[in-house]
């Protein structure tokens, strides 16, 4: 296994990436460790650690507080991936990076490809884009994941939660829920998401790939799911997005089909209910519930 610098590793999506990767290869960096906006810094550590992989799982995800703040958001999101790929190009690293469904608006209703033209509807969505464009101008190594709808049993840092889990707690606790059904989206566990990229990443493959889970559905519908897995009776109400005012505008459909993974030939990832299942399941045996 190669050196690998996994950076954000107290993320939902690297934490997982921990489980499946050995140890002994393996270099963390956090936020208060390695600021990646930090141009020199980041240059210097990796030129320090001489990687061959490094899996980038930071970013700033806090999609409403991005709108008003833009520079937070850039930094993080796209600042920091170029850092990251100028620092790899100058080892010969390859650099794993993730980037998101939000990268487009969502009039459409067929799942977007990779060939799809992004359009981002919020400031989160724009520094993510701005993000791959410096990967993709700055190394030539490099794997850009676009991802949907993620959830771990960490929960991600940005948040405190996830849906799932916000879901479990407030269905636990017998209200009435109103869940938005006008965007719709495909959730995926983290652990699907790293059991899919490693071989891709072992193929030496590089590019852009879309990587959720099969299906699509709303947020209302994923809820529903969610108290079916559990086994909850809980009185949930449908709403429009309208309902709930927030800061950033979201795409009403962001549904992503993964279409250079299959044309690579590689497995598909489990039916999106799949992946709940067996979330649901474990969340025991991961300290959950
Ligand atoms: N969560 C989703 O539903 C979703 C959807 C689509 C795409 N994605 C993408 O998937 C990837 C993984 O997401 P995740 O949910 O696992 O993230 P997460 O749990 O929010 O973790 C992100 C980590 O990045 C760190 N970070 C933030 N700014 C940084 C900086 N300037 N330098 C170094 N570290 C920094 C954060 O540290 P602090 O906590 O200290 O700030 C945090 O530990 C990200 O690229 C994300 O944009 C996520």
């Amino acid at each position: 296994m190669p050196r690998v610098l996994l950076t954000g590793h107290l993320g939902q999506l690297a934490t997982d990436f921990k489980s499946f990767l050995p140890s002994s290869e393996l270099v963390l960096t956090e936020l208060e460790d390695l600021d990646l906006s930090h141009r020199d810094e980041v240059l210097s550590f990796v030129s320090s650690v001489q990687p061959e992989l490094i899996v980038n799982c930071a970013a700033y995800n806090r999609v409403d507080e991005a709108e008003s703040r833009p520079e937070a958001a850039f930094a993080a999101n796209a600042f920091g991936p170029r850092n990251l790929a100028l620092a790899a190009e100058a080892v010969g690293a390859t650099l794993v990076h993730f980037s998101t469904d939000y990268v487009f608006d969502g009039p459409q209703r067929r799942p977007y490809v990779e060939g799809d033209l992004p359009c981002p509807r919020s400031v989160y969505g724009a520094s993510k884009v701005a993000g791959e464009l410096l990967v993709r101008a700055s190394c030539s190594k490099f794997f850009i994941f676009r991802v949907c709808g993620l959830y771990g049993y960490a929960g991600s840092r940005d948040k405190g939660s996830n849906f799932v889990e916000t879901m479990l707690g407030l269905g636990g606790q017998g209200k009435a829920l109103k869940v938005v059904d006008d965007q719709f989206l495909t959730p995926t566990p983290t652990l699907d998401i790293v059991e899919a990229v490693l071989p891709v990443i072992e193929s030496k493959k590089y590019g852009l790939y879309h990587l959720t889970s099969e299906g699509a559905c709303s947020w209302y519908e994923f809820a529903r799911a969610i108290f079916e897995e559990a086994g909850l009776e809980v009185e949930l109400n449908p709403v429009s997005s309208g309902y709930y005012k927030t800061a950033a505008p979201r795409p009403a459909y962001s549904v992503l089909e993964n279409g250079a993974l299959k044309a690579g030939g590689f497995p598909d990832l489990p039916h999106w209910r799949e992946g709940l299942r067996r979330y649901v399941r474990g969340r025991a045996e991961h300290g959950r519930g």
